[in-house]
């Protein structure tokens, strides 16, 4: 995929790059989540009911894998029809059966400072495998607002700029990132991942504020 960026973009913004939210939310109350989370996603394998993560078309390179082996829990749904474009919505999206499971994960989610939630998901791999960098969409100027959040650090997830070839290991637990504008992926590891993803709330003009590269 070699579609060119945004024109207009800010000439302050530098890829690769993200921005910490760790700051705004209790890390420490996150990482305690981190074997209450893994086990009840071990209890799932049996199950092999969850859905596979696809990266969609916009992969690094056309031959790369687009359903590299992640999972997906959702703890919420579309009420209607699952538009993509409406990930940031509130109103689009209602509780699902994994938001039951995952209570005490829920219950972290109600102490961020978010006016609404949509989308809200977990992903994982039992076998820890590469997740081919890809941007999400090719709607230059849509950057949707959400946090992607992790209870550890085991999975190095980047971003990667495809001009200059630079990577840029997040640091952090939880994040907002350029999703469209680069692209981001994960490497191979041997451990269960958790990534949900919490969309909203007064972090608006934050994350509207595509991050400068610091
Ligand atoms: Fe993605």
């Amino acid at each position: 995929m070699t579609a060119a960026v945004a024109e207009k973009l800010d000439p302050r913004i530098k890829y690769p790059s993200y921005k910490s939210l760790d700051e705004f939310i209790d890390v420490d109350r996150l990482q305690s989540l981190d074997s209450y989370v893994t086990e009840r996603i071990q209890q799932r394998l049996s199950q092999q009911k969850d859905l596979q993560f696809y990266t969609g078309p916009f992969t690094i390179a056309e031959k790369a894998p687009d359903k590299p082996g992640s999972k997906m829990i959702y703890l919420s749904q579309p009420k209607g029809e699952d538009n993509y474009y409406d990930l940031d919505n509130p109103a689009a999206w209602e509780p699902a059966e994994g938001a039951t499971e995952f209570s005490e994960l829920m219950e972290f989610i109600a102490t961020l400072p978010f006016k609404a939630t949509a989308r809200m998901l977990i992903m994982y791999d039992p076998e820890g495998r590469a997740v081919t960098a890809h941007r999400d969409h090719v709607s230059y100027d849509l950057c949707h607002e959400f946090i992607w959040f992790r209870t550890n650090l085991r999975k190095p997830f980047y971003m990667l700029n495809e001009e200059t070839g630079e990577k840029r290991y997040v640091e952090s637990h939880s994040a907002w990132f350029d999703s469209v504008n680069q692209f981001h992926g994960g490497d191979a590891t041997g451990c269960v991942e958790c990534k949900p993803r919490i969309i909203g709330g007064p972090y608006t003009e934050t994350t509207l504020a595509r991050p400068l590269a610091s």
